[in-house]
């Protein structure tokens, strides 16, 4: 028994859909906690004005039977409210009448640091909009929608995730950067409470879940590095400072430190597990870098579109969802079940067969 995710949808198309495989029968869903997630998603200082325009909302098309899961794959829909504004320009059929509204002239400045010019390179395109309107981080709606599926899930067997920026002084940064028509990045941190030991497997790579969730995060538009615990942190440390040591007590096993954060051979150790993730600078200057244009191949500046400075904040609802799904993924492989009921009574029989208190 395994969790799948797959999303599609494009940033101005008429929506971002995401499809969730493998979630058990039986599991309780709330409406305004998916919607919350999407408005943390949409919050932050820095972002730009589309996320006052849009409010995203949550639609089930599938899976879901007044609240409760179904067993079956869950379908949801986040609308992209502004493609009201770009019914022709990202029209999925050919369009009828004359161009009109967004979208409408092709893009032939690509911007340094995204997608553009490789991808027009690799799928032979000559609007970068086919490219960017797929790489951009809107997508990032769906994962955080099935994230707070995973949360659901999670919350049954006692975990709780949060997330938070760990970049000081951000507002500063952003305001500086925004003045001089700049962008900025950040590192986020996300801790999850109440895992057990034993998610994940030290016997290979893919089931490793230090690996899984460094793929989650660096999978996520702008991570350039993760780090696990105190991560490139531990490279300067003796082994004798870095590793975490092992006590017993009448509650279990417990450690007065967590450098690994939670997680050691690939295995979670019944820690909280604590992951960071750094985000690079926004691509999309409104001070272009220097680019060349694909139609002429003249020197030429970057394209300039309404874009964030910063996405900090809201990377770190998305890291929070990524985690999320990939701790719920294991969960699923290592508890089963078709039915809610049968997950969370072969999680509580091996919580309660290993000497461990939750923390
Ligand atoms: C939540 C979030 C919001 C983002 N918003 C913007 C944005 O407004 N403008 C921009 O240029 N890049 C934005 N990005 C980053 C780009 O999507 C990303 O840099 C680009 O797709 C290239 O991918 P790469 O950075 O992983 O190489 C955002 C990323 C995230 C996670």
């Amino acid at each position: 028994m395994t969790l799948t995710l797959t999303t599609a949808g494009e940033s101005h198309g008429p929506a971002l859909v995401a499809i969730v495989a493998g979630l058990p029968a039986g599991l309780v869903l709330e409406r305004a906690a998916i919607e919350e997630d999407l408005r943390r998603r949409q919050r932050g200082y820095g972002r730009s004005p589309r996320q006052q325009i849009e409010t995203d909302e949550v639609e089930v098309l599938a899976g879901l039977r007044h609240g409760r899961t179904l067993g079956t794959p869950l379908a949801l829909v986040v609308r992209n409210r502004d493609h009201k504004n770009w019914t022709w320009g990202m029209s999925p059929w050919p369009p009828e009448g004359e161009p009109e509204g967004k979208g409408k002239e092709p893009v032939t400045l690509p911007r340094p640091g995204h997608a553009d010019l490789a991808g027009v390179m690799k799928y032979g395109l000559s609007d970068v909009r086919d490219a960017l309107e797929r790489a951009s981080a809107r997508h990032t709606a769906a994962i955080v929608a099935a994230g707070a599926v995973a949360k659901a899930l999670l919350g049954e067997i006692g975990v709780r995730v949060g997330s938070t920026v760990v970049t000081a002084d951000l507002e500063r940064r952003i305001d500086e950067a925004r003045a001089e028509r700049d962008t900025v990045g950040g590192v986020v941190e996300v801790r999850a409470a109440r895992v057990p030991p034993g998610l994940g497997s030290y016997a290979t790579k893919e089931e490793r879940l230090d690996a899984r969730l460094a793929w989650a995060l660096m999978g996520t538009q702008a991570v350039k590095g993760v780090e696990v615990g105190e991560g490139f942190g531990l490279a300067s440390l003796r082994g004798s400072e870095a590793h975490d040591e092992i006590l017993r007590d009448e509650g279990g096993y417990r450690r007065e430190t967590n450098r690994a954060g939670g997680i050691e051979g690939g295995v979670s150790n019944g820690e909280e597990v604590v992951v960071r993730a750094a985000m690079k600078p926004l691509p999309t200057l409104m001070k272009p870098l220097r680019s060349a244009d694909l139609e002429t191949g003249e020197p030429a500046q970057a394209l300039v579109e309404r874009s964030d400075v910063a996405a900090v904040e809201a990377l770190a609802v998305v890291a929070e969802a990524c985690v999320s799904f990939e701790l719920a993924r294991a969960a699923r492989e290592k508890f089963g079940g078709d039915a809610l009921a049968d997950f969370v009574a072969a999680w509580q029989a091996y919580v309660e067969r290993i000497p461990w208190s939750a923390r």
